[in-house]
């Protein structure tokens, strides 16, 4: 009995080594927003490939392996838990993974180059470069290039070059296949994709590499959902569904200040024109400016590009998307300070809400960091809260240069000193309480649900409100006695004649 115990035990230790020698193995390179949602989702729905995402950063490992995940993100901490340690792993040895890989995904970072040639449009592709050089470095077998990233049209024949240069025999295919997830809805987008890209060489190699990663999405994936292009097709329609989508928000919010102008209300004129089914009604709400790690960076991306393909008239197009939104900010400020008597110098304004869209703790180019930084050059004394955002992070953001942002974690620079005028607190009735203003900058649902009577109460008068995101209701605030601004609708009368132009 015992020997048979034994020998059974013994054949499904070989079951299980052969199925594990014969397990597709994946690697992401990167475990930030994008790297580590898309691999926890691969894991998740591919029990029988096993995923490994590793990063240079030991905290932000250390944090995907403990139960308070580096990011927010509804609905990530279910996944990761039902898949970590079981075909799921967050590693720092980055060799060791990337080395036993089929198919290597690049998730890192790609920041706006801040000196040099392209400087504050061109993407620094250093972190890239440095992935590619390792791979190359440490394969010993044939593998599969994912770029995951957002990286400039041609990124791919770069890497490719990179990686043939240095291959030592090892065939290396390069694939595009962009993440259109958004934060906040990760998961969701995730699980049910609208689509899902992947740009190939066109080449019979090339076409093995595309099936082999499709095969990975077709887990779940409706295989019509799954599109194949050539990878320059694939790298700019990631560029160019981000430039659509950014576009349509910077179309909306320069209608918003025809609206005030003119008495008209956006929110009753985007709904009007979304009602057209060939535009839609998604992404036409009017805010005080579109943020994120995205959009801005992938229009500098797109501008550049096209100013080196000798289009400017394409490249000011598109530049006035970033445009309208720096000046929708713009205006914003100057309607705050002009409504509070023309200066807010020593005055306590509220802020609600850091991060630069509800459902998640990510500041990066989030409009509140724009709008913080206009009422301190006007010696505004700001309390902010944001239910997911962190006093230090606030205070790195306030701080730190354009762009800077966009490096890893160890390679930020720290900030140099604290803004003394500003103070982080754990509660909206704690920040509003004696201030003489309240800006509302990210769309938190809980904003909605605020007693605005007690918050009133305990305010300096007249108090303000200026609703950045349109989130409250504008009659209800002025029955109790606020003086509300909200974008794009027809203006209180204390805000008529007031200058509010950048
Ligand atoms: C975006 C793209 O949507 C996604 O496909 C891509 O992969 C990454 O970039 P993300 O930046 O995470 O995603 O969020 P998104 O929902 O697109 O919002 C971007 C910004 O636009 C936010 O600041 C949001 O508040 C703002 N926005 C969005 C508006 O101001 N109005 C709208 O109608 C929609
Ligand atoms: P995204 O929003 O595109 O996911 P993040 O900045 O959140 O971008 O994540 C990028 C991650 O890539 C960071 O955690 C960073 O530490 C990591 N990273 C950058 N370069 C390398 C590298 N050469 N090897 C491993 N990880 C890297």
């Amino acid at each position: 009995m015992v020997f048979t115990i034994m020998v059974f035990e013994y054949l499904l230790l070989l079951f299980q080594v052969v199925v594990y020698k014969n397990k597709m193995k994946i690697c992401c390179i990167g475990a930030g927003y994008v790297g580590g949602p898309t691999m926890a989702v691969i894991a998740l729905k591919c029990p029988d490939i096993e995923v490994a995402v590793v990063d240079i950063s030991v905290p932000r490992i250390a944090a995907w392996n403990s139960d308070q995940l580096p990011i927010y993100e509804p609905g990530l901490d279910g996944v990761v838990k039902e898949c970590r340690g079981r075909n799921l792993f967050f590693s720092t040895d980055v060799e060791k993974h990337v080395r036993e890989a089929d198919i290597v995904f690049v998730s890192v970072n790609t920041p706006t180059k801040t000196r040099g040639l392209g400087a504050g449009k061109a993407a620094d592709l250093t972190y890239w470069e440095s992935a590619a050089r390792m791979i190359a470095d440490v394969s010993k077998s044939d593998k599969i290039v994912v770029e995951k990233s957002t990286v400039p049209v041609k990124t791919a024949e770069a890497i490719e070059k990179i990686l043939t240069h240095n291959s030592k025999g090892i065939k290396f295919q390069i694939l595009s296949n962009p993440e259109f997830l958004a934060e906040g809805t990760a998961i969701q987008d995730l699980f049910n994709p609208d689509r899902v890209l992947i740009g190939g060489r066109e080449t019979p190699e090339g076409n093995k590499a595309v099936q082999a990663l499709k095969e990975v999405y077709a887990h779940w994936v409706p295989e019509e959902r799954i599109l194949t292009t050539n990878l320059w097709s694939a790298e700019l329609s990631k560029l160019a569904a981000n430039a659509f989508l950014a576009q349509r928000i910077s179309s909306v919010n320069a209608m918003s200040a025809l609206c005030e102008a003119t008495g008209a209300d956006v929110t009753q004129v985007s709904y009007a024109v979304g009602k057209d089914t060939r535009i839609g009604p998604k992404f036409l709400n009017a805010s005080v400016g579109f943020g994120g790690s995205c959009f801005q960076k992938d229009i500098l991306n797109l501008v550049y590009i096209c100013e080196c393909n000798g289009l400017p008239e394409v490249a000011e197009y598109w530049k006035q998307v970033i445009k309208i939104n720096d000046y929708q900010k713009n205006r914003f400020v100057n309607r705050v300070v002009s409504s509070m008597f023309n200066t807010v110098s020593n005055k306590k304004i509220a802020i609600l809400g850091f991060a630069f869209k509800k459902d998640t703790g990510d500041t990066r180019e989030t409009p509140a960091i724009d709008v913080c930084k206009g009422l301190l050059g006007d010696k505004a004394r700001l309390s902010i809260y944001d239910p997911q955002v962190t006093e230090d992070q606030v205070q790195r953001d306030l701080s730190m240069n354009k762009f800077d942002w966009d490096h890893p974690l160890h390679l930020q620079p720290m900030s140099p000193t604290t803004v003394k005028q500003v103070s982080c607190v754990w509660d909206a009735y704690e920040a509003t309480k004696d201030a003489h203003g309240i800006c509302i900058l990210t769309e938190w649902d809980e904003f909605k649900k605020l007693d605005f009577k007690r918050i009133y109460d305990n305010m300096q008068k007249p108090a303000f409100v200026f609703d950045g995101r349109n989130i409250v209701n504008a009659d209800e605030l002025r029955e109790i006695g606020f003086i509300v601004y909200s974008i794009g609708k027809p203006l209180d009368p204390w805000l008529k004649d007031m200058p509010a132009v950048a």
